[in-house]
């Protein structure tokens, strides 16, 4: 465990600390305070984005327009069915997806044959919508990062957690959302979320931070997870933010320059959606998004 400070500049015992080392904590610490985000600040992007574009490109890269996104939530739902699905939940279980944005995920655990399934968002703007459009479903809002939601502690056989965490960008309210997610699900039950999982440094910006795998593996065995596996979510079809810079550059303007219409981008997804779907099967690491599944322990 490395004992250092965080990019807010407090001591911690989760932190791999900045590449640069302590010298530059004043730095940190101004640069930190700019990028870090007040907590209504965060909510209002998230109202604001999917109020105005309940979709698609509204939880996913937005910069590369519907059509392409569209093709990359197929790889994604296919992956989240494959693992999800052989954790043996069925009409018995009871699953809480948090950050339920368009409601993806909500499918996903009803089309595995969870007998209930309950969404939750930050925001009115999808809670609203996903009330409308999931009938028979329950959806909260709340806010994971606060103590949360109506239920007692271990109300869940698992909990579901895609594309969300790494949106907080405040290290304190990320380990308090893991926290809250170890106090619903039961012991024994699962988490499944979504993480960028970084081998190089941690990367912070205005709306979402990639944070390094060795933080967020620390976080979880403090929270009481224990990890059982990690996959490719995606390989080729987003930002890579654990490649070399020239590579996630280059890559990153390519797939701007393709998605630029959205006839260019609907044929780039078709395009990358077969080879992008043997990708996530076969390779067991991936320069971008990567689902892992863990089990609380106690
Ligand atoms: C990138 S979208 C992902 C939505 C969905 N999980 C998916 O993968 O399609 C992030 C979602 O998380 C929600 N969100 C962001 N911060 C949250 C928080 N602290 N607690 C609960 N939901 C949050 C946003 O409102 C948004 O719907």
């Amino acid at each position: 465990m490395v004992v250092t400070h965080t990019y807010d500049g407090r001591l911690s015992e989760y932190s791999t600390g900045p590449p640069c080392g302590a010298q530059c904590l004043p730095f940190c610490y101004l640069g930190m305070m700019a990028l870090m985000k007040p907590r209504d600040d965060h909510q209002n992007f998230w109202e604001g984005r999917l109020a105005a574009d309940w979709t698609e490109s509204g939880v996913g890269y937005r910069a590369l327009g519907r059509p392409f996104n569209t093709w990359v939530y197929k790889v994604r739902r296919e992956v989240f069915l494959q693992q999800a699905g052989t954790l043996g939940l069925g009409p018995d279980h009871r699953v809480l997806d948090v950050g339920s944005g368009t409601g993806v995920y909500l499918r996903c655990w009803k089309q595995l044959g969870v007998g209930e399934v309950i969404g939750s968002d930050l925001t009115e703007a999808a809670v609203t919508r996903l009330r409308e459009h999931e009938l028979g479903t329950d959806v909260v809002q709340m806010d994971i990062t606060e103590p949360a939601g109506p239920w007692p502690a271990a109300s869940f056989d698992a909990a579901s957690c895609i594309d969300v965490l790494f949106h907080i960008t405040d290290d304190d309210a990320y380990i308090a959302a893991i926290d809250h997610l170890a106090t619903l699900v039961r012991p024994g039950g699962y988490l499944v979320f979504s993480e960028n999982f970084l081998r190089r440094p941690p990367d912070y910006s205005a709306h979402q931070v990639s944070r390094t795998e060795e933080w967020i593996t620390s976080v979880l065995g403090r929270a009481g997870f224990e990890i059982e596996r990690k996959v490719p979510m995606l390989v080729l079809m987003n930002a890579l933010v654990d490649a070399p810079a020239v590579v996630r550059k280059a890559w990153g303007g390519a797939l701007r320059a393709v998605t630029l219409t959205p006839p260019t981008g609907w044929l780039a997804g078709a395009a990358l959606y077969p080879l992008e779907r043997q990708l996530v099967r076969r390779l067991n690491t991936s320069p971008t998004t990567e689902l892992m599944i863990c089990r609380r322990t106690r």
